[in-house]
Formats: structure tokens, C-alpha cells, sequence
């Protein structure tokens, strides 16, 4: 598929359009995974052309659609009329905007019973604005997170976006979390309980909303990501 890729075995990423984020264009993905019952279960859906589309159609019917934070949810309401049938699955924090969704589950620290086979699943909590959800994809061993990894090519000859991506910590390859998002996890117990249970699963590829994925040795990049932590 154009701009989309098989990343790993029964698990595609698919660009969409870029989002602003303080004024500086945010590439976006969506996650689609193949699950061992033949349905797909598409995570943070972007906008797609309707060629893109049929090639995901031919993959297999789209049974659930994941908002992972409450960032992304606003990224279903299209997808929700593409596909009336697939259930909403959203994150445990959802704004008034979109309490009248009819969702078909919240997401939480256990898969529900309909994606358990497949994939593993984490409340990464501890940030006072924003949790969001981690996934491990367990056949593919891959990760799969949302905005608290990010990992920004820098662009050539733009040193002012590329300024700003090495202060937040997010430039391509030593990507990370986001100094702001760091700075915001004010209940650090808990984040460490979260990246426990998240760093017990054994992935070596990890997949991101934003920036470059890594398709091998990510455990270490994701340790080192997070070591401030630690402190
Ligand atoms: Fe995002």
C-alpha cells in the first residue's frame, strides 16, 4: 500500500496527514493489526484514500477501533462512519465531546477477551494530564505506543524545528518522551508500576504515533527513553 508498510508479520502502519502541535507539523500513523480470528483491530485511524482503503478492506474485516489516549479519540469519528459495524474501544479518560459515542468497551489494564490471543495491554498512569495505552503485539513482538515516545527526523536546513526537537528530546534516533510529557508525570510510583508491567513483555520492535519506529533491539531504547524515571 502507498505510504503504509507491513511492518511486521500481520502488522501494518499506515501515514495520514499531519497534525500542528504548537505550530510544527506532527506526522501521523495508524496501527493495524490482522488478528489470529481474521478481523482488524486498527489503532489511532487517519484519514485514508478510498485505494488505501480497499487494500485494507481486502485484509479483512475491521472489527474494533482504538483511541490508546484521549488525544487520538477525535481521529475515530470519521472511521466510525467508514465502518458502522467495528466497535469503539476508548481510553479510560473521555471528554464530554465524546461520552455520547456508543463504545463498546474502555481500555484497561487487561485485553478484553476479543483481542487477548493477539495482544497484551497496559494503563500507562502516573502523568497528571494524560494516561494513555501501551500494547505488545505478542506474535510480532512489537511494541505499540502512542505520544509518550517520539522520535523526530530532524529536518535539513531547518534549524528551528530541529532546535526544538532536541530540547523536548524527541529527535531521531535518541527519540524519547517528550519534556513536557515528562514533566507532567507527577505520580512517578505509579508510572514505574506501569513501566514494569510494560518492559515484562518481550518485544524487540517498537512501534510509535509520531516519528521513526524501531524494528529491532527496542527493549534498550525504551529503557533508555524512560531512565529519568528512575530518579
Ligand atoms: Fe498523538
Amino acid at each position: 500500500m502507498p505510504n503504509s508498510e507491513e511492518f511486521a508479520e500481520n502488522l501494518w502502519i499506515i501515514g495520514g496527514p499531519p497534525v500542528r502541535n504548537f505550530g510544527i507539523p506532527l506526522p501521523t500513523r495508524m496501527i493495524v493489526i490482522k488478528l489470529t480470528d481474521g478481523g482488524l483491530w486498527v489503532n489511532s485511524p487517519v484519514s485514508t484514500p478510498a485505494e488505501e482503503l480497499d487494500r485494507l478492506k481486502a485484509l479483512g474485516p475491521v472489527r474494533y477501533l482504538v483511541a490508546p489516549t484521549p488525544l487520538h479519540l477525535w481521529r475515530l469519528q470519521e472511521w466510525k462512519d467508514l465502518f458502522p459495524d467495528a466497535e469503539l474501544w476508548g481510553p479510560p479518560q473521555i471528554s464530554k465531546r465524546f461520552k455520547q459515542w456508543r463504545f463498546a468497551g474502555i481500555l484497561g489494564d487487561a485485553s478484553p477477551d476479543c483481542w487477548a490471543r493477539d495482544l497484551d495491554q497496559t494503563v500507562l498512569r502516573g502523568n497528571c494530564f494524560v494516561e494513555e495505552l501501551a500494547f505488545h503485539h505478542k506474535k510480532s513482538r512489537t511494541l505499540i505506543m502512542t505520544d509518550f515516545i517520539q522520535n523526530h527526523p530532524i529536518p535539513a536546513g531547518r534549524p528551528i524545528p530541529s532546535a526544538i526537537a532536541k530540547l523536548a528530546g524527541v529527535a531521531y534516533p535518541a527519540g524519547g518522551v517528550p519534556v513536557d510529557i515528562r514533566l507532567s508525570f507527577t505520580d512517578r510510583k505509579l508510572a514505574r508500576r506501569s513501566l514494569a508491567k510494560l518492559l515484562s513483555w518481550d518485544f524487540d520492535k517498537l512501534v510509535i504515533a509520531h516519528g521513526v519506529c524501531i524494528n529491532r533491539d527496542a527493549k534498550p531504547f525504551v529503557k533508555r527513553a524512560f531512565r529519568w524515571l528512575e530518579h
